[in-house]
């Protein structure tokens, strides 16, 4: 089973307008003519729209960093998926580590935007991954199980086709520490495992599994030739277009 693989960008809280805007410019010449990956970026929301200019007419996706559930409503702070699609994005990024541990968002708020996401057409990268602590104490496997099984609460199988994982474990983000290519592979097959438990085999060989959490320019082909990683959700290393024209540029 082949499948695309996704190099993405998240960009989190960083970049000024003229930084994201000209580093969105570069990336999208260094995507010209690429034809065998995608490629995302996923800044802040304020500046979806300028970034979404920026890359017209190139094969770079722009995505959200979250999205609320309702089209519209009394939702203070909140964008929703029809306003994120009016700003250009077509994926949004779902229950980042930063998300669950800073802004305590639960698996049950997670699925909540999922299914929002899902409703209104915006492609879903849902992110899972365990703590230091739960991996010393061999919760790995529980952790992601879980995140898997709440965060496609309700979701259909036609739906959960459309959904993007990516393995982030909390301890490698941000850290340096990225990890091994044994574990990430590991982790990725057993996602797998688990989707197809949810689902069917057919589903669980379709869907596409991303790896976060130090990815680099010297880590980027190895941990890409591992069977079970179909791509990249980049932070760091994505907010300089050196390294992430490097990282977009991998090879097996
Ligand atoms: P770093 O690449 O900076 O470790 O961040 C990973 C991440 O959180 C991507 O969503």
């Amino acid at each position: 089973m082949s499948r695309r693989p996704l190099i993405a960008g998240n960009w989190k809280m960083y970049l000024t307008k003229d930084e994201a805007v000209q580093l969105a410019s570069s990336i999208a010449s260094s995507c010209r003519g690429i034809d065998d990956r995608d490629v995302m970026l996923a800044p802040p929301s304020i500046f979806l729209q300028a970034v979404s200019e920026s890359v017209r007419d190139s094969p770079v996706m722009v995505a959200g960093q979250n999205v609320c559930w309702e089209s519209e409503g009394a939702f203070t702070g909140e964008i929703s998926p029809v306003m994120l699609k009016n700003a250009g994005a077509a994926m949004v990024i779902l229950g980042h580590s930063e998300r669950r541990h800073i802004f305590h968002e639960s698996d049950e708020l997670v699925n909540k935007r999922l299914l929002g996401a899902l409703r209104f057409d915006l492609i879903p990268i849902l992110c899972i991954g365990e703590t230091l602590d739960q991996r010393e104490e061999e919760q790995t496997f529980a952790v992601l199980e879980q995140q898997l099984a709440k965060g496609f609460a309700d979701v259909c199988l036609e739906d959960a086709e459309k959904v993007l994982i990516a393995y982030e474990p909390v301890w490698a983000i941000g850290t340096g520490k990225t990890a091994t290519r044994e574990q990430a592979q590991d982790a990725h097959y057993f996602v797998r495992g688990v989707l197809s438990g949810l689902y069917e085999k057919k589903l669980a060989d379709k869907v596409r599994i991303l790896y976060g959490g130090s990815v680099k320019p010297d880590n980027i082909d190895s941990l890409m030739a591992e069977p079970d990683i179909d791509g990249a959700l980049v932070g760091g290393a994505a907010l300089q277009s050196e390294s992430f024209d490097r990282i977009i540029h991998f090879s097996k």
